[in-house]
C-alpha cells in the first residue's frame, strides 16, 4: 500500500509546476520576471506531508506560497509529461505485450493516465478563467509537446530516449554516481526527470508551436 501510494504520488507530482509571469508593462508582452512553483522545484506541502522526517520535510519543501495575494495577472500551468516514456516507469511496469507500447516505445496506459490528469486540470483551469476573467491563465501542453519529441528524436538530437543519464546499473544518481558523457542526447536525467535537452524540445513546442500559448509567442 505504502509503495503503491508512493508511486501514485510520484507519477502525478514529480514534474508538476506552475509558472507565474510578471508583465514588464501593460503595452508589451515582455515579462520582467518568471516565478516557478511546484513539486521537484519548490514544494508547497505535499512532500512534507507524505514523507515526514525525510529530507523533503526540510525547507524549502513544505513552504507554502499560497493564501497570499501575489498580484500576478498571468499564469502558465503545465500539464503532466508523457510519463509512459520515462525510464523509471518503463522499468517498473515492463510488459511482455507489444500492444501495451506505442510506436515510440512508451507505455500507452501510462500516457493515458497523464492525459486523464491533464483533462481534469484543464476543466479546473476553465472554471478559474470564468471566475477570474481579468487574469491570463494558460495551459501548457507538456504531454503532446513531449510526445512530439519522442516521435522526432533525431530532430531534437536525442539518441538515448529510455536510459537515464545520471546513475543507473545499480548506482544512484548522486554527487559521486556515474554520469553519461553527453546529457544532450539523453531524454531522461535520472530516470524520473527530463534532461535540459528534453525541456528544450518541450519549451520549443510551447513557445513556437504547435502547442503555442499566444501571449508567450508574441515578439517583445
Ligand atoms: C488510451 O486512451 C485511448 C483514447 O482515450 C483509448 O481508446 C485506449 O483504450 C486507452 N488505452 C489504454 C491502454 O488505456
Ligand atoms: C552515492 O551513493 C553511493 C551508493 O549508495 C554511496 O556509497 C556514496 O557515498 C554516495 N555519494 C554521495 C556523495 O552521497
Amino acid at each position: 500500500m505504502a509503495s503503491s501510494s508512493f508511486s501514485f504520488f510520484q507519477i502525478l507530482s514529480a514534474t508538476t509546476t506552475l509558472l507565474l509571469l510578471l508583465e514588464a508593462h501593460q503595452a508589451s508582452s515582455c515579462f520582467s520576471a518568471i516565478f516557478s512553483f511546484g513539486d521537484s522545484l519548490q514544494d508547497t506541502g505535499n512532500a512534507a506531508h507524505m514523507f515526514v522526517n525525510s529530507a523533503l520535510s526540510n525547507p524549502p519543501y513544505g513552504t507554502t506560497y499560497f493564501h497570499k495575494a501575489t498580484g500576478a495577472k498571468t499564469f502558465v500551468v503545465p500539464g503532466n509529461l508523457p510519463i509512459g516514456c520515462i525510464p523509471a516507469w518503463l522499468g517498473q511496469y515492463r510488459s511482455d505485450k507489444p500492444s501495451d507500447y506505442d510506436r515510440n516505445g512508451c507505455l500507452i496506459w501510462m500516457n493515458n493516465f497523464s492525459e486523464y490528469h491533464n483533462n481534469h486540470l484543464q476543466t479546473e483551469l476553465d472554471r478559474l478563467k470564468g471566475q477570474f476573467p481579468n487574469v491570463n491563465i494558460a495551459y501548457a501542453d507538456y504531454l503532446n509537446s513531449g510526445i512530439r519529441m519522442f516521435s522526432n528524436q533525431a530532430q531534437f538530437g536525442i539518441t538515448v530516449p529510455f536510459t537515464a543519464c545520471c546513475g543507473g546499473n545499480g548506482y544512484p544518481c548522486n554527487a559521486t554516481g556515474p554520469v553519461c558523457p553527453n546529457p544532450l542526447n539523453h531524454a531522461s536525467w535520472e530516470g524520473f526527470h527530463p534532461t535540459e535537452a528534453t525541456y528544450h524540445a518541450i519549451s520549443d513546442g510551447i513557445i513556437r508551436g504547435p502547442y503555442a500559448i499566444p501571449f508567450l509567442s508574441q515578439k517583445c
